[in-house]
């Protein structure tokens, strides 16, 4: 026997797209339940992106969300292109009229988002198993889970499938009734935080014969370092010792940069893809974020697109679940790919122009540094690339 209940929206997912929804839902007065597979520790700590929007920063102010990200968040102009041993400045608030990121890691914001979803007394639970998504071209759709040892069912008006890349909604769609579009890339990152300040003020993406590197920070305190690796490395080729070389090296500038080390406290291997599920929409699940696309971290976007989805998805669900008015779930698909697909290509871009091509081709070599050059000499292309990171209003 399970223990049946109804809400409005199931939400299944707990990262930063399904407790954006609802918050944003809650706001417009629609209930919503949000089941997350993880312990609140393991969702609050796990290390991820870090750069959000302008746009993305404006949505969670004008939301209440913004009082820790207002006092903690680092607002960046600028960024640095490095390579052949010289860096060079791409003023980002300069070439798009005052728009700027801020650096605020992910984990803060889902911290932020579960603080304000508990203290408005909002329905989220954690460690849910055996998640299972049922009837969704019915009007009718449920979710089944497993929680505190007991079955329960959650019957919906619509779900929003806000699972990630490994979650089970989008498996739930039948072969057949979405296009999948993949590319995968012939390397991955190795990412670490370490407890040592930040060796710049800025980020620097470092285009290096040997592969990538990207210098990020989280704190005055914290600095968070990537590496272009293989994809099939394990973390045991790479001791502490053998990150900080290569990073050294990659790193280094004709005029004398010192790197700062110190311990690292977080290490991880991720894969490079890009997907995009089309549409992102069947019957009565709507999927959004990590769920319906992934993109290279290259270009830093991908909790901006969750995030737009999000806010597109809400806007919809309240103008339909308040008054029936329909034009903005049937519209939200389309809405939100123009974006995915604009954010596909630069993400596709910016990691093309950065990482060591497989088997060293060097015409693609070649290209890659008349690219970068372009890039740091022309304002034209220099403004390509900083209203496409800082994100680009309406698109
Ligand atoms: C990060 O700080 O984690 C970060 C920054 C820029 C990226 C990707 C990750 O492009």
């Amino acid at each position: 026997m399970s223990a049946v209940r109804s809400t409005q929206v199931g939400i299944v997912g707990g990262g930063p797209a399904g407790l954006l929804l609802g918050h944003l839902l809650a706001r417009q007065g629609i209930d919503s339940v949000v089941l997350e597979a993880r312990s609140r520790p393991y969702v609050e700590q796990r290390v991820r992106a870090g750069v959000l929007e302008q746009g993305t920063v404006d949505l969670l102010k004008a939301n209440d969300l913004g009082e820790r990200l207002q006092r903690e968040g680092l607002v960046h102009e600028g960024l640095e292109l490095r390579f052949d041993g010289i860096g060079h400045r791409i003023p980002l608030a300069e070439l798009t009229g005052g728009r700027a990121i801020t650096v605020y890691g992910q984990q803060k914001v889902v911290a932020d988002l579960t603080d304000a979803r508990l203290a408005a007394g909002g329905d989220l639970l954690f460690e849910v198993g055996d998640v299972s998504l049922h009837a969704i071209d019915s009007d009718a759709p449920s979710i089944h889970f497993r929680h505190d040892g007991a079955d329960h069912e959650l019957r919906c008006e619509v779900i929003a499938g806000c699972d990630g890349y490994h979650g089970v909604s989008r498996d739930a769609i039948p072969a057949g009734a979405v296009q999948v579009y993949v590319r995968e890339y012939p390397f991955a990152w190795l990412g670490i935080l370490a407890e040592a300040p930040p060796s710049s003020e800025e980020l620097i993406y470092c285009h290096h014969e040997r592969g990538f590197a990207l210098h990020s920070l989280r704190s005055p305190e914290l600095s968070r370092l990537y590496l272009q690796c293989d994809p099939s490395d394990e973390l045991d080729v790479w001791p502490d010792e053998r990150i900080w070389e290569e990073l050294r090296t990659r790193f280094a500038t004709r005029d004398g940069f010192t790197l700062n080390e110190g311990p690292v406290v977080d290490k991880l291997i991720t894969p490079m893809r890009s997907v995009v599920v089309e549409p992102m929409q069947y019957g009565r699940l709507f999927l959004a974020g990590d769920a319906a696309h992934t993109v290279p971290p290259t270009g830093a976007k991908g909790l901006n697109l969750a995030v737009n989805d999000v806010r597109i998805l809400a806007g919809a669900l309240a103008d339909w679940l308040a008054s029936g008015a329909s034009e903005g779930i049937a519209r939200y698909s389309e809405q939100c790919l123009e974006k995915v697909w604009r954010v596909q290509h630069f993400s596709w871009w910016m990691t093309s122009m950065l990482h060591r091509p497989a088997g060293r081709d060097p015409f693609e070599h070649k290209l890659q540094r008349a690219q970068l050059r372009y890039v740091t000499r022309s304002r034209a292309a220099a403004t390509t690339l900083a209203e496409n990171y800082v994100g680009l209003a309406g698109a």
